[in-house]
């Protein structure tokens, strides 16, 4: 199954609902079952304060860098208060992005910037339950302050650029600790990542009537550097995997979530774990995102920073195609290379 551009109809899915469920399993990279539809524990993921990057006391700053790496490896997911990321600009880009998924299908799938950034679900669903229930834009930094992309959404923007450029900011800061953490120079990733790749996703998350049958983001890791969710403050849905238990995040309207991508695991040989996560489709209640993708120019070469490594060298346009060739041949993607 392949639904790019056009929203889905209930009734394909829930006739092929009754006969797929044996092949989707065999043919899903992770194993479908129904505890990973339903079972799952909430969690406090571990929250941390930046402010202490900043305290003057070396102590402090200290123990706030190894709060970050330790999160990084034991869960590969945190959350961070105190971020410098204002609560009227996360505020506002809910709010425009509320008003970007409201309007009819016509417009936001048609103009500009929307153009071949919207989709709904997943272009790699083969089976029902590989298919998430949810819209999104995929806008890269490049497109972002360009008016001639927003038609109608005109008060979108501002928002967006000032948006991108404080998750930038953030990505940059929280990379540079990860780095410094295994003895490298934090500056290593202002080198190798520019606007050429990096990109937002809005996420809706629409009620689905036939939760819990499908995902609203089916499991997957992350294929960039390092991502920075503003999740939905209200409604729950996102769920990470630690210790071989599905747990839910709790929503927390102060933080963000962090959360480090296979290249970051490739980089740092398996010391930072990508982890693969996913999110619950929703029976009542809709439910918003959005995530920022720190991600290197397509020609930055990804080596360990430790030997003997686990992983191949590659560049990220290799890693990219690799991506899209496994997708093609296997229906999922496979992993990084070793
Ligand atoms: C994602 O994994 O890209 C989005 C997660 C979320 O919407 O909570
Ligand atoms: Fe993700």
């Amino acid at each position: 199954m392949m639904v790019e551009s056009n929203p889905p109809l209930l009734d394909d899915y829930s006739q092929i609902l009754r006969h797929s469920k044996q092949d989707c399993a065999v043919q899903s990279k992770i194993v479908i079952n129904d505890e990973c539809i339903n079972g799952s524990s909430e969690c406090e993921l571990p929250l941390i304060d930046l402010r202490g990057l900043k305290s003057e006391n070396e102590q402090e700053r200290a123990c706030c860098v190894e709060e970050i790496a330790r999160a990084s490896s034991e869960w590969g997911f945190f959350q961070v208060v105190n971020h410098g990321v204002s609560l009227q600009l996360l505020e506002k880009m809910r709010n425009e992005q509320i008003k970007l998924f409201n309007a009819p299908f016509e417009s936001k799938a048609s103009c500009g910037l929307l153009n071949n950034s919207y989709r709904w679900g997943n272009r790699t669903a083969t089976c029902p339950r590989q298919f998430s229930w949810s819209e999104a834009f995929h806008i890269p930094l490049t497109k972002i302050s360009e008016e001639e992309c927003y038609g109608q959404f005109t008060s979108l923007r501002e928002v967006m650029v000032e948006y991108a450029g404080a998750m930038q900011e953030l990505a940059k800061l929280l990379a540079g600790v990860l780095v410094m953490n295994l003895g490298h120079r934090k500056e290593l990733f202002e080198e190798i990542c520019d606007e050429s790749t990096c990109f937002l996703r809005l996420n809706h998350y629409p009620a689905c009537p036939i939760s819990p049958e499908l995902f609203g983001l089916v499991p997957h890791t992350d294929s960039d550097f390092l991502t920075i969710l503003h999740q939905d403050e209200h409604v729950s849905g996102l769920q990470l995997m630690k210790d071989s238990k599905w747990v839910s995040v709790k929503p927390n309207k102060d933080a963000l979530v962090v959360n480090i991508g296979d290249l970051f695991q490739a980089w740092s040989n398996d010391v930072y774990k990508s982890v693969e996560h996913k999110v619950m489709a929703n029976s009542k209640k809709e439910r918003f995102s959005v995530a920022y993708f720190l991600c290197p120019s397509y020609d930055s070469i990804i080596g360990s920073c430790k030997q003997p490594s686990l992983y191949k060298t590659f560049t990220f346009r290799e890693y990219r195609n690799k991506i899209q060739q496994d997708v093609k041949l296997i229906g999922h993607k496979v992993g990084l290379p070793r």
